[in-house]
Formats: structure tokens, C-alpha cells, sequence
């Protein structure tokens, strides 16, 4: 039975919900399908091979960076990268994974306050991160400030801001979402998911409300990000693109569904 915490501050819930032996890839479309896959690590070497280009080097910082599944790929295109973690456990996976690669420095950051210094950057790199953070649009903005002329900041899947998406695309979404807990045995957790968003009622002592922050509330907006970002950099690219967990409903999914989930990539700071 886990330890019930009182006041819990985010990191800890974070923390709770990517636990020790957290298993990264079972929920996540990005890391299971290969035609999500393939956007994330494109964007990834788009992003630092033109920064290498214009700058001579590329100072990446990765926010949420989870086990370094792009992690890997961020090196392998030639930066140097900074991983945060808000969970401890993860962070001790990123330390080891790392320990022999003098290009990735890892930072446990419980309070995620990294994002919120000053030192100068070349690209801030945010996968299935900015739903996990309460105020994104603040962290966003002050992100986009400590990156130096000619950087770039890449964000991927999070899900389209709810409200603007059509009632089709919320039904598809959620069905497709609920079939995949069924198909796990765990139709308690995709009924209770579902009944919380339904009574838009939150426990801030639960990390299933507060880890997947704005997954359970309205989505993440995608349009105030874009504005964000067009403020500040030379071109903005926004992806639209469906995701979900099975893999049979993803290929559905891709041909006949509408989008879901996006992606926004910003190149050149002004
Ligand atoms: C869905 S996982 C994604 C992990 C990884 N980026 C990936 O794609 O495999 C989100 C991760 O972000 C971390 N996280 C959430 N908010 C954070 C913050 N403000 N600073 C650092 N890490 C954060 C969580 O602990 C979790 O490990």
C-alpha cells in the first residue's frame, strides 16, 4: 500500500507516478509505434543539425527526458544535452545510462526549476513533457528567453487544447482510449480516468490527477503555444497527427481519425 502523502508537491507525484521500474514504453504511443517514433526522432535531428549549422554547436536542454529514449538520439546528432528529471528513480536510470558520455550532464529536479534559470541555450527539447506541467505556457516563456539567436525549441505530443476539438474526435480518442485499458485488464483505471474528466473533479493528493496534468483536464493549447513561439523565432512548424496507445487503432487511427495530439517545432530565435 503506498505511503499517503500529505500536500504533496508535484515532484513527489511525478515522482509516484514514474516510479522505480517504471516502465516508459507501455503507455506511450510515441515510444511504441514507429510512425510517432519516427516524427519525434526527425524533429530531434532537424532541430540540432540545423542549430549545429547556423551556431557551430548545439547546447540541448532536454525537460522530462523519462529513461533517455531521445536522449540518445540528441547525441547521436551531435549536442550537448542537459537532462532534467523531476522523479529520482528516473533520474538514478538517466545517471547510469549516461555515466561513460561526458556529453549528457543529468539533474534530478524536484521542483522542476531548471527551466526557469538564466544560462544561455542553443535548444530546449520537450517530449510528452508539457502536459505534465501545471503552468506550461510560464515555463514555455521563460524557455524561449534563454535561448540564444539561431536556437530552437521542439515540443511533441501532447494532446490538441480540448475545447476546440469536435465532439468526433473527443468520442474516438476516449473509445480508443478505454479499449486499450480493457485490452490491459485495467478498465478500473480507464473508467476512472474517464469519470474524472467527466465530473472535472481533481484530488491534488492524486497523482493520477496531477501527474498527466492537463490530459485529465483540457488538453494543452496548442494555438498560445504557436503565438509563444511565433513571437520569437524565425519559422514555426505545428503538427497535428492522431496517437493512441494500441497499435492496431494507431494504424486506424492515422488514415480516418482526426488529429489528437501535436507537435510544435520553432527554429531560428531571433
Ligand atoms: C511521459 S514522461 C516522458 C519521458 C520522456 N521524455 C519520453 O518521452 O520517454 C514525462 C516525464 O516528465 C517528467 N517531468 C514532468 N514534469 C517535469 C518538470 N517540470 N521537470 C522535469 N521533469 C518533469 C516526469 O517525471 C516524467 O518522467
Amino acid at each position: 500500500m503506498a505511503e499517503v502523502l500529505h500536500n504533496p508537491t508535484i515532484g513527489q507525484l511525478q515522482e509516484r507516478a514514474h516510479g522505480d521500474g517504471h516502465d516508459y514504453t507501455k503507455g506511450s504511443p510515441h515510444i511504441r509505434h514507429h510512425q510517432i517514433r519516427e516524427r519525434v526522432i526527425s524533429g530531434v535531428h532537424a532541430l540540432v543539425g540545423e542549430v549545429i549549422e547556423r551556431n557551430g554547436r548545439c547546447r540541448v536542454l532536454e525537460v522530462g527526458a523519462g529513461h533517455g529514449t531521445f536522449t540518445d538520439h540528441l547525441v547521436a546528432a551531435g549536442a550537448e544535452v542537459q537532462v532534467t528529471e523531476m522523479s529520482a528513480p528516473s533520474a538514478a536510470v538517466l545517471r547510469h545510462r549516461f555515466r561513460n558520455n561526458p556529453r549528457v550532464t543529468v539533474l534530478h529536479d524536484p521542483d522542476g526549476k531548471e527551466i526557469f534559470r538564466s544560462e544561455p541555450l542553443d535548444a530546449v527539447v520537450c517530449i510528452s513533457v508539457l502536459h505534465h506541467v501545471p503552468d506550461y505556457l510560464g515555463a514555455v516563456r521563460h524557455s524561449i528567453e534563454r535561448i540564444a539567436a539561431g536556437g530552437a525549441f521542439f515540443s511533441i505530443q501532447d494532446p490538441l487544447w480540448y475545447p476546440r476539438r469536435s465532439g468526433l474526435s473527443m468520442n474516438l480518442d476516449r473509445g480508443a482510449y478505454l479499449l486499450w485499458r480493457l485490452g490491459q485488464g485495467e478498465w478500473r483505471r480507464g473508467l476512472a480516468t474517464r469519470v474524472r474528466r467527466l465530473r472535472g473533479r481533481y484530488d491534488e493528493s492524486n497523482e493520477a490527477d496531477m501527474s498527466e496534468y492537463h490530459v485529465v483536464r483540457n488538453g494543452v493549447d496548442e494555438v498560445a503555444l504557436h503565438a509563444l513561439l511565433q513571437a520569437a523565432f524565425h519559422e514555426v512548424e505545428l503538427q497535428s497527427y492522431w496517437s493512441t496507445q494500441a497499435g492496431a487503432l494507431q494504424t486506424l487511427g492515422e488514415r480516418f481519425a482526426p488529429p489528437t495530439t501535436f507537435g510544435l517545432l520553432a527554429r531560428n530565435r531571433r
